[in-house]
């Protein structure tokens, strides 16, 4: 590597060094005369008037409802509502956002406005009324909610991208890492470049081009979000073993001076393919952010970033039971760490430079590690990881030299008050706001004994202080924060998909099998004349096919109906039944003319069409046979579903044959729709019905599950549509590029892909909202339709 590039990266890093160590010098200072204890006990004083529960003589006798927990977030954010505190709920949080992400002062009119009107926004989200929800609590964020945003901006395209990303990023995070965290920063990250560069657009500008920088800042947020889950989260995770992070490091600090990830060579650790996976997402997000810079602000980027790295480089191989660190060791990389991982936010978008927002975020940083690093002290200690609290907690009483780095906290809060922020009421407001919050969180989470224990052990100099602090976390009242509530939903939705995920393919797995082994036809005793119709079918029915229909079936029957298994036998073996004689036909020469289905030659390859349309219509019929032998139903209810069945039967008959007629035209979207709907979405429909139909569900429920089949059945096939001509034929099990071949018209030959995966994403939004009329919360649904629109076959 070239020397004059990295003496110029080192001279980088010293210089922001000497800047930290002057802001920690006055820090220092400012503790051990004690100021920030006269002057944030008046800030207290004035700031408790405003977070003290009155009670008037109305509310005492009028039945105020209790506060519900913030785990219900619903019924938490109703109650705010109704209790004329959620504005400032709202604006409490917007404001700190503005503060802390956006580097804003709060006392210029315009950030007010900006404000404002964001926080209207956002109450107007929350408070849409909701049909039919009153015990279920609707996701707080979903994919669907996310695609609805981008619909309104216009960057489908980025969004379904980075919806793809962050599925790849989730299915690479090894075991040793947090996998919701690392999730959960990555996202905080994304939103924090979109932030910065929604305030720097204003009112004029044009709708383009609005759209064009916020799908720029989702790539960059993404490509530069990445470094958290990857190289800190990493490294620090322990996953690597020694040789593997000294390489990793290396190649890190290289892309960092030279703005290119340089090749992996050979690897010798054993994290081979998931660092090959790191890799090509590193370098093609580098890539991505480079190509997006000025040579001015690329320097200022990668510098940024070379000094955010060497920090949290100097901080990860400190050791605890090293008794020598001194007070500037232990801050500075701290100081340094956390703003500049604030600073490169702005860098990043290449934002003009601006001094006030360089010096506030530089100041601020610290305040927010303190912070983390204060919630996160017990995992720490476990870990053995050395941080302020940590170290402190470990060597106070031998080391009375040691900054108590409690009392450095509050000190932080009075100069970002009162230095940084000159003394601003906002300001006051918000951070003390926070600052209390913290305490109140930390004390619910570990209980009171040892909230008390801890302290004890940080109890700050002067006692009359440590007591106000503590009366206000006793009794203070409006503290929460609504970006608080987000973080903590959006782990528990993490987590929570997560296992439902796992669930979600654990049992399609086992119901896959389990109706693999019930499709066998076996032959009776022969006739005079041997037919091939048994080995016919048997060998169409034996490919591989996913077996989603009768998978549907068999979940909403058993678990959702709670219909016995070995009663549903039939219908399921009647699905797969119908559904193999629509390939059987569909593959003829006079269809689609295709060689291969479910990974082996088409019927009529190997036999001929003659018997393959015979194998097909005795399918069929076997399948009515099955139906009609569903002996543990009420007659009438097993010719309701014959008759629902035969129709099904006949519409799918018409969808193939309009698909057919169609070939070559330009069609209209409500033509589309239709062909789609008839060809392929009344099978879902079917396998969604028929074991309603026998569990005698609800019409209510009935007519929203056909509109959920609707819906997940034409995303259904257009995702066919689009595998045609992206997807491998050794995965899909059959041929691709047969649309183009065959001139056929759908959505993709007619849209082009695009326009086609939107309108995908567009029926997928549909089917979820759908599942919101639902009474109640049918998890294998969501997972399916997500599934559905992902799948590779
Ligand atoms: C293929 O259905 C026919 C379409 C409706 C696109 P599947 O993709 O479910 O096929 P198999 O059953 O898994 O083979
Ligand atoms: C066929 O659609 C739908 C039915 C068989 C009912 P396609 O013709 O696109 O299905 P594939 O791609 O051959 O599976
Ligand atoms: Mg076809
Ligand atoms: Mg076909
Ligand atoms: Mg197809």
């Amino acid at each position: 590597m070239n020397e004059a590039i990295i003496d110029h990266a080192n001279a980088a890093y010293q210089h922001a060094e000497e800047k930290a160590a002057q802001y920690f010098a006055v820090l220092h200072e400012q503790l051990k005369k004690k100021t920030y204890i006269t002057s944030l006990s008046e800030d207290i004083r004035l700031w408790k008037k405003n977070h003290f529960p009155r009670h008037s003589w109305l509310s005492i006798f009028s039945k105020t409802k209790k506060k519900p927990s913030t785990k219900e977030y619903h019924r938490y954010i109703q109650w705010l509502d109704q209790s004329g505190k959620l504005e400032n709920y709202l604006h409490r949080s917007v404001s700190y956002m503005y503060m802390r992400d956006l580097g804003k002062t709060l006392d210029s009119p315009d950030t007010q406005a900006k404000i404002t009107r964001f926080v209207a926004d956002i109450k107007q989200q929350l408070t849409k009324p909701i049909r039919n929800r009153d015990e279920i609590q609707p996701e707080l964020m979903s994919v669907a909610r996310l695609y609805r945003w981008a619909q309104k901006e216009g960057i489908e395209e980025e969004i379904i991208w980075v919806i793809n990303k962050l599925d790849a990023v989730s299915s690479h995070i090894p075991k040793e890492m947090n996998a919701e965290h690392a999730q959960r920063k990555l996202i905080k990250i994304i939103i924090g470049v979109v932030l910065h560069m929604k305030d720097n657009m204003d009112d004029n500008t044009p709708a383009l081009e609005r759209a064009k920088q916020l799908g720029e800042a989702i790539r960059l947020g993404y490509s530069y979000g990445l470094t958290y889950p990857f190289i800190d989260d990493l490294l620090d995770s322990g996953a690597l073993t020694t040789e593997e992070e000294e390489q990793y490091s290396n190649m890190i600090r290289e892309a960092l001076l030279t703005g290119v990830v340089p090749d992996i060579g050979e690897w010798q650790g054993k994290h081979n393919e998931i660092i090959h996976f790191i890799h090509s997402e590193l370098r093609e997000a580098f890539k991505y952010i480079k190509e997006y810079q000025r040579p001015q602000t690329e320097r200022h980027f990668f510098e940024q970033s070379y000094v955010f790295f060497c920090a949290q480089n100097i901080d990860r191989v400190k050791d605890l039971a090293n008794a020598n660190y001194t007070n500037e060791e232990l801050y500075i990389p701290v100081i340094l760490k956390s703003s500049s991982s604030r600073l490169i936010v702005r860098s990043v978008i290449r934002a003009p430079e601006d001094a006030g927002f360089e010096q506030r975020t530089f100041y601020y940083g610290i305040y927010n590690q303190l912070a983390d690093d204060f919630a996160d002290m017990l995992d720490d200690l476990q870990e053995g990881a050395v941080t302020p609290y940590t170290y402190y907690v470990k060597y106070r009483q031998q080391r009375t030299d040691l900054i108590n780095p409690f009392e450095l906290y509050w000190t932080v809060i009075s100069h970002i008050i009162h230095h940084v922020h000159h003394s601003d009421t906002a300001t006051r407001e918000v951070i003390l706001d926070r600052a209390i919050n913290s305490l109140k969180r930390c004390k619910e989470r570990v209980g009171a004994a040892k909230y008390e224990e801890i302290m004890d052990i940080f109890a700050v100099g002067d006692s009359a202080f440590h007591l106000l602090i503590q009366q206000m976390v006793q009794q203070a009242d409006d503290v929460d924060f609504f970006d608080k509530l987000l973080r903590d939903q959006l782990v528990l939705q993490l987590a929570n998909n997560r296992k439902e995920k796992e669930h979600f393919q654990a049992l399609i797995a086992t119901i896959r099998k389990e109706i693999d082994s019930i499709l066998h036809l076996c032959k009776p005793s022969s006739l005079p004349i041997e037919d091939p119709l048994f080995d016919a079918a048997n060998y169409s029915l034996n490919g591989d096919g996913k077996r989603i229909r009768p998978i549907l079936t068999w979940v909403m029957g058993v678990n959702e109906y709670g219909l016995q298994p070995a009663a549903l036998v039939p219908l399921l073996r009647s699905l797969e039944f119908m559904h193999t004689a629509s390939l059987i036909f569909d593959d003829l020469p006079s269809q689609d003319n295709a060689a291969t289905r479910r990974g082996r030659a088409t019927l009529h390859r190997v036999y001929d069409s003659a018997t393959a349309e015979l194998t097909a219509l005795f399918l069929i019929q076997k399948a009515i046979q099955e139906q009609s032998s569903l002996d543990n139903f009420d007659a009438a209810t097993v010719l309701k579903l014959i008759q629902y069945s035969a129709r099904k039967a006949e519409e799918l008959c018409r969808g193939q044959s309009m698909d057919l007629q169609s070939k070559g035209m330009r069609l209209t979207l409500e033509q589309m729709n239709a062909i789609c709907y008839y060809k392929t979405g009344v099978a879902f429909e079917a396998s969604l019905v028929m074991p309603a139909i026998l569990a005698k569900a609800p019409e209510g429920e009935v007519a929203v599950l056909k509109k959920f089949a609707y819906h997940a059945g034409i995303a259904f096939q257009i995702k066919d549509d689009l595998l045609d001509i992206e997807g491998d034929m050794n995965v899909l099990g059959k041929p691709v590029g047969q649309d183009m071949e065959n001139n056929n018209s759908n959505f993709v030959s007619i849209l082009g892909a695009n326009e086609a995966r939107k309108m995908m994403w567009e029926h997928y939004c549909l089917a979820a909202e759908a599942l919101h009329e639902l009474p109640r919360n049918i998890a294998f649904l969501k997972h399916l339709l997500h599934y559905l629109v992902n799948r590779l076959r």
